[in-house]
């Protein structure tokens, strides 16, 4: 096939590669081949035996020459890979930098197991694993500070595998697996990648082991282009491991059985069960594949699940993924039942607190009165009403009859809080629960719980938590009920309004202190062994903070307004993530949703706020009444040009880029540009596939940078742009936006 039309050449120009034991063999091609692509290359070799006996400063130099004789750049280096800081500081002298790091060196020291000596293990186990860790230690800091780094380790099929006579060199080189398999996750954040090759070649160490006519078809020229591959910086795998040889290329992954739990609850684990399970726990069939500890760990959280029911995790209030349960549920006897008194005395303290908990700030001056006591209007926010209630959900459930629940497969599924009289600042509340009904959905089963709660004899507020308990359905229950509060679709029209804030990290920790203090909102090893990559923030926060952007839109933060709330959780919210609620006005009646920004997914569906039928004053600056934005002009423009020329600038491009343009401080517009897909699109909203960059800024800044009158880059530094995402592919937005200056 021609490589004509391909795309461009891998090139290393201006990166410094260093590879051990590259005075022949494998190493030799390596350096030969970086060095051609334009890399300066430190060739490394001790120039030993095969046994890793004796010196010579030969091969090193036979490989310089070489390399410099083709025009290429390379110095020599003539110290053992256990001298790992003298070999980097070579290349730091000659070329200042270093960029790349091959672990090739290696010598052989067969023998069988019985008459391995100390000294065979040892050595094997310094050149191998220890050389590698010593050079790649010298390295890392470097490749840190310049965020970028390509590290190679050499691994063997006798390591995966193992094989006959060779126990010292198949630990050593499983060895350097794992330990790449650690580089890998630590050096992520600071682009350094590592990944572990298993080579097959025709070299001195195989000359001896595979016969002839194999070798001849096992080049190490069928080798070298993998890692070349792998070290370039538009490379992105990073902690895998690749067989390779003969110019084949195979990528290997750990596989694990679906395997058994063979202990019961409250009983003694025995070989006998062991035995009698040997063949599941050994059955591949519908193996997984786990990709990290994290991702093996969670199995054992499921495990947990099934056998200890009285451990006690309570996955609300969100939605989780655990599929089984050993709950039983007996409606009959249910339904009806009141949950013992529960009393909540509180200061002035804890409103404060939940206001901070919802993201409410000093920066806000209208959220003042919410957070300061000495404030003349302080009030407490309507959705602060949750919270004396809880306390009938979170303990009192267990000791309902015929509610036998697991409480480990326990999600919050939806909410609804209507408000009697504004809650007082202090005091002291008593609420009632009752099950109100229970519905069988199949899969699960749903509680409603009504609480209602007073101050003294008035009644102050009242909730209905829908409690799903995964697995619990199929006991022939009643589907719907009329007790349910329902939620709402919104309606098929652009939000009149849309609010955005971006969540702190440590929104969940703080609103933990609230009361809700179920470790899978703070702890990360709980969250990974509930299924999620990081700790999840609670669902009634983020009600808490759609509440708040309807009160301030429709109704001046006026509490005595907020007459009642219902939400659906759909989907988990990571703190540090932006909430951005759409809201659509009918009466006094507002549906909302709330989406997570950077995903685009909806977090509350089917949600709605009933404001009091007192007069309020809509913002102008809604969406749906907003006037015309300046930046539309300029999108009208940019849609004109994706049309002639949108085909060739996906193929430059290739990028997806969302704008929030905002007025007066609340997002006024969304427009996305899709440079990816078919032959490019420019549509107005949030982006419908995943947004490569984010960019927000005012409609007055937005023309002020396309008319070439702010520095995009000034405005970044100043804070009046944002972007989120990939930075660097602003660059490429000149090729669609330059030239507006002459609009
Ligand atoms: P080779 O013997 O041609 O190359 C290894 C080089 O490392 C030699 O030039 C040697 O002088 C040098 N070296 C040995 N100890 C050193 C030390 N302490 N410090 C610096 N340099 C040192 O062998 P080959 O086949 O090219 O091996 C390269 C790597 O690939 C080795 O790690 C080997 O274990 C691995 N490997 C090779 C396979 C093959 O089929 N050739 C199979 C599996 C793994």
């Amino acid at each position: 096939m021609s490589a004509s039309g391909a795309a461009l050449p891998l090139r290393f120009d201006g990166k410094v590669a260093l590879v051990t034991g590259a005075g022949g063999g494998l190493g030799r091609t390596y350096a030969l081949l970086f060095a051609e692509r334009g890399a300066a290359v430190v060739v490394n070799d001790l120039g030993g035996s095969i046994k890793g006996e004796g010196k010579s400063s030969s091969a090193a130099d036979r490989v310089v020459e070489e390399i410099r004789a083709r025009g290429g750049k390379a110095v020599p280096n003539y110290d053992s890979v256990e001298q790992g800081e003298k070999i980097v500081q070579t290349a730091l002298d000659a070329y200042g930098r270093i960029d790349i790091v091959i672990n090739n060196a290696g010598i052989l020291r067969d023998r069988s197991f019985a008459r391995t000596s100390d000294l065979d293990w040892d050595l094997i186990q310094r050149v191998h694993l220890r050389g590698s860790f010593k050079v790649t230690r010298a390295a890392w800091n470097h490749m840190r500070n310049q965020k970028y780094g390509r590290i190679i380790m050499t691994a063997s099929s006798s390591g995966i595998y193992g094989n006959f006579g060779q126990a010292n060199y198949s630990a050593a080189k499983l060895g350097l697996l794992g330990l790449s398999n650690t580089l890998a996750i630590e050096g992520q954040k600071y682009n350094i990648q590592c990944n572990t090759i298993a080579p097959t070649a025709d070299s001195r160490l195989t000359q001896t082991v595979l016969p002839q006519e194999l070798l001849d078809a096992l080049k190490p020229e069928f080798v070298a282009p993998l890692v070349v591959w792998l070290c370039h910086e538009s490379c992105q795998e990073n902690g895998s491991l690749f067989d390779v040889g003969a110019g084949w290329i195979g990528k290997l992954r750990w596989e694990r059985t679906l395997g058994a739990t063979v202990r019961q609850k409250d009983q003694q684990m025995t070989p006998e069960a062991v035995r009698d399970n040997w063949e599941r726990i050994c059955n591949f069939e519908n193996a997984t594949k786990p990709k990290s500890s994290k991702e093996a760990i969670s199995t054992l959280y499921e495990v947990l699940n099934k056998l200890d029911e009285k451990q006690g995790v309570s996955m609300n209030p969100t939605s989780g993924s655990i599929q089984t349960s050993t709950s039983s549920i007996d409606p009959a006897e249910a339904i009806g039942k009141k949950i013992p008194l529960t009393e909540y005395t509180y200061t002035n303290l804890q409103p404060i607190l939940y206001a901070l908990g919802v993201g409410m700030t000093t920066k806000d001056p209208d959220h003042l009165k919410f957070l300061f006591e000495g404030n003349e209007e302080f009030s407490c926010l309507p959705t602060f009403g949750v919270i004396p209630a809880q306390d009938a959900m979170n303990g009192a459930l267990a000791s309902i009859p015929g509610l036998n629940i697991d409480f480990t497969k326990v999600l919050h599924g939806e909410q609804y809080l209507k408000m009697h009289k504004p809650l007082p600042t202090s005091g002291t509340l008593k609420s009632k629960g009752t099950i109100a009904d229970i519905l069988d959905k199949g899969s699960g089963a749903v509680i409603l719980l009504d609480v209602h709660t007073y101050n003294e004899k008035d009644l102050v507020c009242y909730n209905q938590f829908s409690i799903f308990v995964v697995g619990a359905g199929g006991f022939g229950g009643k589907r719907t009920s009329d007790k349910v509060k329902v939620t709402m679709n919104p309606p098929n029209r652009p939000p009149d309004a849309i609010m955005s804030d971006i969540t702190s990290v440590d929104q969940a920790a703080l609103y933990r202190l609230n009361g809700d203090w179920n470790p899978l909102h703070i702890d990360p090893n709980f969250a990974a062994f509930g299924g999620f990559k990081k700790p999840i923030l609670h669902g009634l926060c983020s009600m808490g903070f759609a509440a708040r952007h309807v009160l301030k839109q429709y109704a001046n933060n006026d509490v005595t307004n907020f007459k009642a709330i219902k939400v659906r959780f759909a989907k988990p919210v990571i703190p540090g993530q932006t909430l951005e609620t759409e809201m659509w006005r009918d009466g006094n009646f507002i549906h909302l949703q709330t989406k997570v920004k950077e995903t685009n997914e909806i977090v509350l569906a089917g949600a709605y706020v009933v404001l009091g039928e007192t007069v309020y004053k809509p913002k102008t600056n809604g969406i749906g009444m907003r006037e015309e934005l300046q930046s539309d002009l300029v999108f009208a423009e940019v849609s004109r040009r994706i049309k002639n020329v949108g085909k060739e600038l996906v193929k430059k491009v290739n990028a997806i880029f969302q704008w929030d343009i905002t007025k007066d401080g609340n997002t006024a517009a969304q427009w996305t540009i899709d440079l990816k897909n078919g032959s490019g699109e420019l549509y107005k909203g949030a982006a419908r596939h995943r947004a490569d960059t984010i960019f927000t800024l005012s409609d007055d800044d937005f023309v002020q940078v396309v008319s070439g009158k702010l520095d995009p880059q000034k405005a970044f530094f100043a804070g009046q742009l944002k972007v989120k995402g990939n930075i660097m592919l602003s660059q490429k937005l000149e090729m669609i936006l330059k030239d507006y200056a002459k609009l």
